[in-house]
């Protein structure tokens, strides 16, 4: 064991999801021991305790596992997990972390951004409730990584990742474990696999697209081994370290083959992806796109048709921005609705105190108490549940449920790589007109209020400011802005539209023409187009 001397990095400072950056910042010399020493040491009381270390595969996983490792032995840990492979999905880092009841855990992902030598890496700490590290965590780990000057590390040979079983490494012991049998276990335990295979057999057909990411082996063998989906269902399914060259990301963008299909004739029954690091979903049915948003509405109003929920749920929680079509199904079950910032670290709390059961947000995350991360295959699978429960298409579920409870037409405009300073302007002009734009008119519609949303933790009474800028109009549509917490260049603008529409007749319109109005109002209010130069957003979602 060493002690080695190190300066400062001023930059390591975990955004919305820990610490994202390129490759070639990560690969500075001791920039990654740094960070983790920072981690370590933002801790107390690990001594002998379990550290559980896996990751997305993408370009440097194993390098930095391995830094890990012996950072880990040197600091004194008494065990560390590792995914076979170096691999782990984030839900599944977050249940191995909670089933082992280990200390925490280091999750090695930057989720949907690309891979590659001159992509993104990332690390992020999760505590030992299988979450992501709470707002004081990553604050302390911030604070000692601008002061640091020595890290601990054992020099011992590298650990072969690729073979299940146990090493030791100093005093600590190493034991590989499969990446996906605890995972699968606990869905057999969530969902009822026995309708689900029941209706595969029926003739239902469906598709995965794994995005060349980490859920390839968990979906290979979830949904067609054990479900009996048929062989091909999963596409994409081997892991590459670049993801293929593409973004990992399942949006309508990125995953536009499976959207494609879907909107073919010969489409199949259900279509599906996740992203990277595997806690992202999307889901399409066929000739429907369900966004993120409603999927969270959608499967909270059905999710006491599968086991695990079928007590009832305890809430409904979802981030700021997302559209409100949960709050109302929440009011109809007569259960608590909260609305918290973005990034699931969050829902932690409320998790844990039993407050809600199901979470989600509009960035394509839903999630439930049965770990503490969003969790991509989780959604695929209630989704499953329902469908084989129902015996209705996604379409017929979608159209009944915007009937009963309405529907919120939704959208995400995403401006990226927009220059920093100039998107801190409009966000700060933004902020300064906030008081004066009560009662204003817009593009014909009247502005109900405007704030910036600040959050109270009803558990543990922390207070969030700043999390985004949120302009009520009366009818109850709204336009929210933020700056996105995850880019790793420039700056990412984001701006939510929606617009709630309670008349059945209305429901079939297209959902760009529904918003057109509000598109138009949010450019107004804000002045995009003046204030970063471009005329249209990058990604629509
Ligand atoms: C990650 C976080 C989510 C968050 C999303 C978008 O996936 O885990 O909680 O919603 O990023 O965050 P951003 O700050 O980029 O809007
Ligand atoms: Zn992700």
């Amino acid at each position: 064991m060493k002690t080695v001397s190190t300066t400062p990095f001023q930059d390591q400072k975990p955004g919305t999801s820990g610490l994202r950056k390129k490759v070639p910042v990560f690969q500075q010399p001791n920039y990654v021991e740094n960070f983790i020493q920072s981690v370590f040491d933002s801790l107390e009381g690990f001594e002998g305790q379990t550290l559980v270390i896996g990751g997305d595969g993408r370009f440097f996983n194993r390098e930095v596992i391995q830094i890990a490792i012996k950072m880990a032995s040197a600091n004194g840990f008494g065990r560390v997990l590792v995914g076979q492979g170096g691999i782990l999905s984030t839900p599944a880092a977050s249940n191995v972390i909670r089933k082992n009841k280990a200390f925490g855990g280091l999750i090695l992902s930057a989720s949907h951004n690309p891979g590659g030598p001159n992509e993104d890496f990332g690390i992020k700490y999760n505590t030992g409730n299988g979450g992501p590290a709470p707002e004081k965590v990553t604050d302390a780990i911030y604070a000692r990584s601008r002061v640091i000057d020595t890290y601990k590390i054992c020099e011992t040979p590298d650990v072969d990742l690729d073979q299940i079983g146990r090493v030791e490494v100093g005093t600590m012991d190493v034991e590989i474990i499969d990446s996906v049998a605890d995972y699968a276990a606990l869905m057999e335990e969530l969902f009822d696999f026995a309708a689900i295979k029941a209706k595969i057999a029926g003739g239902f057909r469906l598709t995965f697209d794994a995005m060349h990411a980490v859920t390839g082996p968990y979906a290979k063998e979830i949904l067609e081994r054990r479900l009996g989906a048929a062989e091909g269902s999963v596409k994409n399914f081997v892991p590459l370290e670049d993801f293929g060259g593409h973004h990992p990301d399942p949006n309508l963008v990125h995953a536009k083959d499976l959207y494609d299909l879907m909107m073919s004739d010969d489409a199949p029954d259900f279509g599906a992806a996740s992203d990277g690091d595997g806690d992202r979903n999307l889901i399409i049915g066929k000739g429907i796109f369900v966004t993120p948003s409603d999927s969270l509405a959608m499967l909270a109003a059905n999710a006491h048709l599968a086991p695990a929920y079928a007590g009832g749920l305890k809430g409904i929680a979802r981030s700021m921005p997302t559209s409100r079509a949960a709050d109302r199904v929440a009011e109809k079950l007569g259960v608590k609705a909260y609305e918290t910032p973005t990034g699931w670290k969050f829902f932690g709390n409320l998790l844990d105190a039993g407050l809600a059961t199901i979470c989600g947000e509009e960035s394509a995350g839903t999630g439930s108490d049965h770990v503490r991360e969003k969790d991509g295959l989780w959604a695929v699978l209630l989704w499953l549940n329902i469908l084989a429960v129902r015996g209705e298409s996604v379409k017929a579920i979608a159209e009944a449920h915007w009937t009963e409870y309405g529907r919120n037409f939704y959208a995400r405009h995403d401006y990226e790589d927009v220059d920093t300073q100039a998107a801190n302007g409009l966000v700060a002009e933004l902020r300064e007109k906030l008081d004066r734009l009560a009662g204003t008119s817009v593009q014909g519609m009247t502005i109900a209020a405007a704030d910036d949303f600040s959050y109270l933790d009803p558990v543990d009474g922390s207070t969030s400011a700043n999390q985004g800028i949120r302009i009520l109009f009366e009818g109850d549509s709204r336009i929210v802005y933020r700056l996105s917490g995850t880019g790793t260049s420039g700056a990412t603008l984001r701006v939510y539209i929606e617009r709630f529409e309670p008349d059945a007749a209305k429901h079939d319109v297209p959902t760009p023409e529904a918003l057109a109005d509000l598109i138009a109002a949010a450019d107004e209010i804000a002045g995009i187009r003046a204030k970063t130069g471009r005329n249209e957003p990058s990604v629509i979602t």
